[in-house]
């Protein structure tokens, strides 16, 4: 169905926060081609169903695949925990067993052990990877000595989405759910940013979480379990082309995409529109 030829690597999330992972994949792997593709017309996926979510993604790492990308990373945690299994499972066999869908929570799982030094670890993410219990079940078959607690955080995404993460009505949301986390768990010592967008809000989370507590973002370990998993599939590796591309597709408007992605890279980037 899709063609064998070497391609880029993919990378998808329901709007912008994947940048964060493609930020620090590339700084890491810069040799490689990429294609980002933000659904940001469609976005947040946070607040959505399994189902709506698990066909939302399955549209985007289809386009993807049809792009020539032969591994598509879903660098977004909502669609990590909604869709990943039943793509991996139930659509990759019939599309093509040699591709590859990979997320963001196994490789921030199999950290938990090593940065925690209480045992006692806090994830905030979306409705959606939150009440899917993602974290707290992989963690669970993992480290079942590690107690998690999720705490949902709704209005992060859209404060992110509409450029607001650095205003003072971005305090209000941040202190009331890192309040609110701590008051279920008070032994709590790390803070897992379950949702890619999150790093924007890095230093307002930090301004409200007392000293002591360690702030845990996911890019660069995504990054690095993304180059050592490059290292045990060689046969992967050799289907990834190396030119050092980088292409950023949305099915928003692509000006809007381009302008809010450079506060995200620090980088102006050329994007295109499409629809999927
Ligand atoms: N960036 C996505 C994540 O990591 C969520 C954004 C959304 O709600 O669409 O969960």
């Amino acid at each position: 169905m899709f063609s064998q030829a070497p391609g880029p690597i993919g990378l998808f999330d329901s709007g912008y926060g994947g940048l964060t992972i493609f930020d620090k994949i590339h700084q890491l792997m810069p040799g490689y081609d990429y294609v980002y593709l933000g659904d940001n017309a469609r976005s947040p996926y946070g607040t959505r169903s399994f189902e709506v979510v698990y066909q939302f993604t399955r549209q985007a790492v289809s386009y993807l695949f049809e792009s020539g990308c032969q591994l598509v990373i879903l660098a977004c945690n909502t669609a990590s925990a909604k869709a990943l299994r039943t793509i991996q499972q139930k659509d990759l066999p019939g599309w093509d067993s040699n591709r590859r869908v990979l997320g963001v929570i196994r490789p921030t799982v199999e950290l938990a052990d090593t940065i925690s030094r209480t045992k006692h670890i806090g994830i905030v993410g979306t409705g959606g990877t939150i009440s899917s219990n993602s974290y707290t079940i992989e963690i669970g078959k993992m480290y079942p000595h590690i107690r998690v607690t999720g705490e949902a955080c709704p209005m992060w995404v859209p404060l992110v989405e509409n450029n607001e993460f650095n205003s003072p009505g971005a305090d209000y949301f941040v202190k009331k759910h890192i309040d609110h986390i701590l008051s279920v768990d008070p032994q709590i010592d790390t803070l897992i940013l379950g949702c890619t967008h999150y790093p924007l809000l890095m230093d307002k989370i930090r301004a409200f979480l007392p000293s002591g507590i360690t702030l845990f973002s996911q890019g660069e370990h995504v990054a690095e379990s993304l180059r050592d998993y490059l290292r045990r599939h060689p046969e992967m590796d050799h289907k990834l082309t190396k030119g050092g591309s980088c292409r950023f597709l949305t099915t928003e408007s692509a000006e809007k995409f381009s302008e809010t992605a450079s506060i995200f890279l620090n980088t102006p980037i050329s994007v295109s529109q499409i629809s999927l």
